[in-house]
């Protein structure tokens, strides 16, 4: 079935950015069009233009949006919205002083979650996981990665991510979802090195989770007290004997070189980086691995933020995500991150839109959209506004509307 969405006061159709492959971008490459048409069927979209000039053929499926601006579908490529219980209590500790760290060796942090995820049904944490992606469906996100990880048993993670799988088929057709399996989060207590764990639980569980075709990409936690190089390296070297991507959370509290291996890995994105190297830098900028900046976790621990104008300035594809979880990062408002990040890290309006659109989208291997131009796949957030700048301007106020 035809559409076409006319009368837009502006639409945001980052088509220069989409050229440059969201690279080096300048402030122009948002390829704004003020009134404008956008006209499309299930699969793809077939024109875009001035509403003047509309295509006759299209105009019968007119739907006027006076009033309204258009994007590309705003996609959150990092969460970790599937988990019980609260860290109410150790964020009070946090502001009172006690590093993440801290907390973490002292069995809180993940672990502490993890107690409260196997303590909750899978009704339960199926019900919490609707409400939370409804509440980011509201700002005008289409697309949200769910990593699993807050179970690390055999059993439980399986829960988890056959959990996620319900939640893609349950929201398909509304909201996209991407299931990204990450039992390498922490290692529980019972195992003697994280070496053990990944050979007792997360690789046996990945070759089950293949066969039976449930998740879209692997992902891990390099960092020290978690997982090391040499566990990254097996995980990423059986998930690509499955064709299974990667992703990894990378040089967040150390250096550790995680944007090179990701980089070599043709891993579709190395994420949080607060900690690159230079040499991170320059890798991951030659390659296709995204750089996901989760700005969110540093301004929510206190922590420098990440290198994003030198990634940036290097060529990098820099996405923006929320990290949102429980702990380090408990903001489910990917705009509102953005918006604040974007002044911070001075990134130019391409730039920002690209963050959360078009490189998101390719952060999840989801190359045929993120941008509105003839060819990709018709996935918009629509906004009740004059201008496309009202959107991050007005920090932290909502101004998405239903997509006809
Ligand atoms: O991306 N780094 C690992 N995972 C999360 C934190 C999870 C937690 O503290 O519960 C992150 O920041
Ligand atoms: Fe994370």
């Amino acid at each position: 079935m035809i559409k076409a969405y006319t009368h837009l006061n502006e639409i945001l159709t980052l088509d220069g950015a989409h050229k440059k492959d969201g690279r080096h971008l300048l402030p122009s490459d948002v390829s704004l069009i003020k009134n404008g048409a956008v006209a499309f069927n299930e699969d793809q979209i077939l024109w875009v233009g001035k509403t003047e000039e509309l295509p006759s053929e299209f105009k019968n499926y007119s739907i006027n949006l006076q009033g309204h601006v258009l994007t590309p579908e705003i996609v959150d490529s990092h969460t970790h919205l599937i988990f019980g219980g609260n860290r109410a209590e150790e964020y009070i500790d946090r502001l009172n002083g006690t590093s993440y760290e801290e907390i973490a060796k002292r069995g809180g942090g993940i672990l502490y979650t993890m107690k409260k995820t196997l303590e909750a049904t899978s009704d339960e944490l199926f019900r919490l996981s609707c409400e939370r992606i409804e509440r980011i469906h509201s700002y005008g996100v289409g697309t949200i990665e769910i990593k699993s990880g807050y179970g690390l048993t055999f059993e439980k993670e399986y829960e988890l991510s056959r959990l996620i799988d319900r939640l893609k088929k349950k929201f398909h057709g509304r909201v996209q979802i991407f299931n990204t399996y990450l039992a390498a989060h922490d290692v529980p207590k019972n195992f003697k090195s994280s070496e053990d764990y990944l050979d007792q639980v997360v690789l046996p569980l990945l070759d089950k989770l293949s066969s039976e075709k449930i998740i879209d990409a692997v992902d891990i936690f390099h960092e020290k007290n978690y997982f090391t190089t040499d566990d990254v390296i097996r995980l990423f070297t059986r998930a690509t004997e499955l064709s299974i991507p990667c992703k990894i959370h990378a040089d967040e509290l150390n250096t550790n070189e995680g944007a090179q291996l990701a980089a070599r890995f043709d891993a579709l994105s190395a994420d949080h980086l607060l900690k690159i190297s230079d040499e991170g830098i320059r890798e991951i900028a030659s390659s296709s691995t995204v750089a996901t900046l989760l700005p969110g976790t540093a301004f929510f621990l206190g922590k420098p933020l990440a290198p994003a104008r030198l990634l940036l300035d290097a060529g990098a594809k820099v996405s923006l995500a929320s990290d949102f979880n429980p702990g380090s990062c408990h903001c489910d408002n990917l705009l509102l991150i953005a918006s604040m990040a974007a002044a911070q890290f001075k990134m130019n309006q391409a730039e920002l839109w690209a963050g959360i659109t078009l490189n998101a989208s390719a952060s999840l291997g989801r190359l045929h959209q993120g941008a509105i131009t003839p060819g990709l796949q018709p996935k918009f957030s629509l906004f009740k506004s004059d201008m496309i700048s009202e959107i991050t301007y007005n920090w932290g106020r909502n101004f998405s509307v239903t997509l006809p």
